[in-house]
């Protein structure tokens, strides 16, 4: 298994080995004490995130919305929220992001807007049948008196996908209803998004995190979908296995998904990014079926990354995590795009728990991020995981998920409650003072701060730094050839330039390769012990 030679000194191709750490803004810092986090709390911790060693932060959105997905229903995209900060926050924020020697990508959402844009807004007062409609799908309702939505689509977030308005029409979408989705065989859709990249590629983002990159074209016939969900049932409780209901209905094989003409958005937006000086980039959000059709996305003229869930969606298994492997990397050999890796962000359980939690699903979460650091191509991070977090069981009065109100499914809260920075009690130096954060954060989280995990050489925080340490190293030297070694059915192993990398995914200790041990997951003597991962250099 090879890739393309990634490297070359006129085009330094950052993104290619970068590790890339995701902040949810609400969640990360608070710096004005009402309890959601800012673009000036992340700048004020940008320091924690280059002595960390990140090489760049991807920051999920931040512009003007009424929060009904926290910001993923934009209402104007080339503005700040009020609750995040101001056009002058962005730019201080990338201004110190560069000087740090971070690179900084901002979240795209050009599936949907939000019901409070000016398009939408404009689109009501229009009318059936007027140039602002067709922005958005509309369509008639179907039965004699149109009652019945257009067809039998279900929103991501559970229930239908279309709802009607006072004329009588009913508007798609995808995700909430507040969410409605835009027509992009329109080409006033394609010209406002080209105005947008450039307002941000003009402000100096390095990058683009694209949302939902798979969704952006439907079939034209909007066709009935194939599973006819009706309404969609509640779930109940915290699945620790499971990722989330919400990913599993964006990877059907569908009308909505994955249609061939999205591919040439993407050939656009590439020719504008190449049109600028730097690096820029943008990686897909596109929860594809297979490697084969996440490598579509990043063909040499289309987008530079794909998120690659196929780790996040595996269990616990060292023969699943190896097919993950070599799945991954020859899907991407053939368009000579470099590889992504991913464990957890804000729309999936975190990995600690869904191996198993406790100390378990601890020792799990940490060795399978030393083996996804090893590998060839970027590794994305989600704030928090360096600290270990788990999944937290939110309480109903406080959930504030869109899926949460629709269905009643427990939702994506657990993921996104505000990271603990230092102290014995909430809101754990979140904010100023004694503020209380917008989700609530557990009572057993003093262990779990950043200041008592830098204390502590054998915290998670320290496995984390040590890893990215040991990781800089070698990243861009070592060659994306991967080769697997075979040390048994619960034993991952794999070779790559001077790395021996074993995880013992089985139940019982195994003997380990000889070599010197160049970073591990937890402690390793000669044996590696179950749920660890060590790096060996062997030196031949
Ligand atoms: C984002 C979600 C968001 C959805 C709708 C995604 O896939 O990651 O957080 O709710 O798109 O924008």
């Amino acid at each position: 298994m090879t890739l393309n030679d990634p490297k070359s000194p006129e085009a330094p191709e950052w993104w290619r080995h970068a590790v890339i750490y995701q902040v949810y803004p609400r969640s990360f810092a608070d710096s004005d004490g009402d309890g959601i986090g800012d673009l000036p709390g992340i700048t004020s911790r940008l320091p924690y995130l280059r002595d960390l060693g990140v090489d760049a932060l991807w920051i999920s959105p931040f512009y003007t919305s009424p929060q009904k997905d926290h910001g993923y229903d934009v209402a104007d995209y080339r503005d700040i929220d009020p609750l995040f900060g101001t056009l002058e926050d962005a730019d201080r924020l990338v201004a110190t992001a560069h000087e740090l020697g971070l690179k900084l990508i901002v979240d795209l959402v050009p599936n949907h807007t939000s019901d409070a844009h000016v398009w939408f807004q404009a689109a009501l007062a229009a009318g059936p049948g007027s140039a602002e409609r067709a922005r958005y799908l509309f369509r008639e309702g179907r039965g004699e008196d149109g009652s019945q939505p257009p067809n039998n689509w279900s929103s991501v977030f559970g229930g239908p996908a279309w709802t009607r308005v006072e004329d009588g029409q009913w508007y798609l979408h995808l995700f909430d209803s507040t969410q409605p989705d835009l027509d992009w065989r329109n080409p006033e859709v394609g010209d406002m998004f080209e105005d947008v990249l450039r307002f941000w590629l003009d402000r100096g983002v390095d990058g683009f995190r694209v949302d939902v990159a798979h969704g952006l074209v439907k079939e034209e016939s909007l066709r009935d979908q194939v599973v006819d969900e009706g309404d969609t049932p509640a779930s109940g409780e915290i699945n620790p296995e499971a990722v989330s209901s919400m990913v599993e209905r964006t990877m059907r094989d569908e009308p909505m998904w994955d249609q061939p003409e999205v591919h040439e958005v993407y050939r656009r937006w590439r020719t504008v990014l190449d049109s600028y000086e730097g690096d820029r980039m943008m990686v897909a959000e596109a929860w594809t079926q297979s490697a084969e059709s996440m490598a579509r996305f990043v063909r040499p003229d289309e987008m530079h990354q794909s998120f690659n869930f196929s780790w996040l969606l595996a269990p616990w298994s060292a023969e699943e995590f190896a097919s993950v492997v070599t799945g991954t990397l020859e899907a991407l050999s053939g368009v000579g795009a470099s590889p992504t890796w991913v464990l957890s962000n804000h729309d999936v359980v975190r990995h600690v728990t869904r191996y198993g939690g406790g100390a378990v699903g601890l020792a799990r979460a940490r060795a399978a991020t030393l083996a996804m650091l090893a590998l060839p191509g970027s590794s994305y991070l989600y704030e928090g995981e360096e600290l270990g977090l788990e999944q937290v069981d939110v309480e109903p009065e406080h959930r504030q998920d869109p899926s949460w109100f629709r269905t009643g499914e427990v939702g994506r809260d657990g993921c996104r409650v505000p990271v603990p920075w230092s102290g014995d009690a909430a809101p754990y130096g979140f904010g100023p003072g004694d503020a209380q954060p917008w989700l609530p954060q557990p009572d057993d989280w003093a262990p779990l701060t950043v200041a008592a995990q830098q204390a502590d050489p054998d915290s998670t925080l320290a496995f984390y730094q040590k890893a990215l340490a040991a990781r800089r190293a070698f990243a861009e030297t070592a060659g994306d050839e991967v080769e697997l070694l075979d040390l048994g059915r619960d034993v991952l192993a794999f070779r790559r330039g001077p790395l021996t990398v074993v995880v013992n995914c089985g139940e019982t200790p195994v003997t380990r390769p000889a070599g010197d041990v160049v970073a591990s997951s937890g402690p390793v003597s000669d044996l590696l012990p179950v749920d660890t991962a060590v790096w060996l250099t062997t030196g031949d």
